[in-house]
């Protein structure tokens, strides 16, 4: 199993949180385009014998491609690669983007599932955060959405600075009014250097509550239990059968392949790479034949750390036998003798060989992989 990732790093507008890699100036977007496409065939033979289970579309916001130069790169990775018959083929869709006419186009160049990047149902939020769509648009896109894609997922952000539990629970039941497969919910983190971080910085926008932070993610976690949906990762909830390919395949540390500036890799072993995040520089040295790519080869214990974080982030636990399968005895030892205090306390526990968060301290998950990590 392995996925393609294209992210295409270019924005109408800038939200005040993201730092993400993309540019406004969408001048030289045909020309990056171009680049993608020649940096695909320059690695034709990154994988060795894997086919491909998902082909993400990424960015920035990859909704502001046309849907036949989304189609040409579907068309040129069946062309490379060996992509199974059932393959995930998502695309990242801004709201202010989802016409009829494009969305009918998507589903016949074969993308079979969308990501929808609402964020939140109230124009309050929406104008604070620099979005370019509004509480309605953002309706009548899934109304759209849900008449042409079977399959598709909603994004939404808890811990905006306007927010309150009341607003979230009603951001949660719109949402929700639309039977979405798959719900994505992020807690709102404040990057360095991002123009949210200037506004509280200068006392412009409320910073970060935490506790309201923790009150909305519990009752999320309530509310979509109480729905039938299974959190199958911290923040990821699906309908039986929709888990999201692309990100399982991350969480499982299967391998994959980012074409685009920023955009990361992974060999499936020890390898990551990743390229650089400047248009212009990515472009001239593609044209050149050159991949813009910086190595780095994991360690051992890099590894482990990372089981363990992705192992507890999702709704399986970490599992011991993998653990001693992959990094033997010694970590195996370790990772039992140092849950033990955290088990005590409730906040882990074992289920069917697999060190699972308790549902109370599911909020802590990423402090309680950290306490478990070798340093
Ligand atoms: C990088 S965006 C790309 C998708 C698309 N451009 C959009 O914004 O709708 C992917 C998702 O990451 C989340 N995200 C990005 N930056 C974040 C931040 N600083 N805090 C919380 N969530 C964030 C948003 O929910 C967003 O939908
Ligand atoms: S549209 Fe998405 S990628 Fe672009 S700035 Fe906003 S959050 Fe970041």
């Amino acid at each position: 199993m392995a996925g393609i990732y294209f992210h295409f790093p270019f924005c109408k507008k800038a939200c005040t949180y993201c730092n993400f890699h993309f540019s406004t100036v969408l001048k030289n977007k045909n020309n990056l385009i171009q680049a993608m496409f020649l940096e695909l065939n320059l690695r034709k033979d990154f994988f060795e014998s894997e086919k491909i289970e998902s082909i993400y579309f990424g960015g920035g916001s990859p909704s502001i491609m046309k849907a036949n130069q989304i189609g040409e790169f579907i068309l040129k990775v069946k062309e490379l690669f060996k992509v199974s018959n059932s393959v995930e083929i998502t695309l990242e869709l801004n709201p202010e983007d989802a016409s009829m006419e494009y969305l009918e186009e998507l589903i016949k160049f074969n993308v079979n599932r969308l990501s929808v990047g609402v964020q939140s149902f109230f124009n309050d939020d929406l104008k604070l955060i620099n979005r370019v769509h509004d509480s309605k648009k953002a309706s009548e896109a899934l109304y759209q959405v849900k008449k042409v894609f079977e399959n598709f997922s909603i994004d939404l952000i808890y811990g905006l600075p306007n927010s309150n539990l009341l607003k979230w629970k009603k951001n949660l039941r719109k949402a929700l009014s639309f039977n979405p497969p798959h719900l994505s919910c992020y807690a709102l983190t404040v990057e360095p250097k991002t123009m949210l971080s200037h506004q509280i910085k200068l006392g412009k926008v409320k910073p970060v509550n935490e506790s309201l932070i923790k009150d909305q993610y519990d009752y999320l976690i309530g509310f979509m239990e109480s729905l039938g949906y299974e959190n199958y990762e911290f923040s990821n909830f699906s309908i039986q059968g929709k888990h999201s390919i692309n990100n399982t395949a991350y969480w499982e540390g299967k391998s994959y392949l980012g074409i685009g500036p920023a955009a990361h890799s992974f060999d499936g072993n020890l390898v990551r790479s990743w390229n650089i995040n400047q248009n212009n520089n990515y472009i001239k040295a593609i044209k050149n034949k050159k991949l813009p790519l910086r190595l780095e080869k994991l360690s051992k214990k890099d590894r482990y750390n990372e089981s363990v974080m992705t192992g507890l982030r999702t709704s399986k636990g970490i599992s011991l036998d993998n653990i001693k399968k992959h990094y033997g005895e010694s970590y195996f030892n370790y990772l039992k003798i140092n849950s033990e205090k955290k088990i005590f306390s409730n906040d882990l526990y074992w289920r069917d060989g697999n060190l699972c968060v308790s549902k109370e301290s599911k909020f802590l998950t990423d402090g309680l992989a950290s306490e478990l990590f070798i340093l």
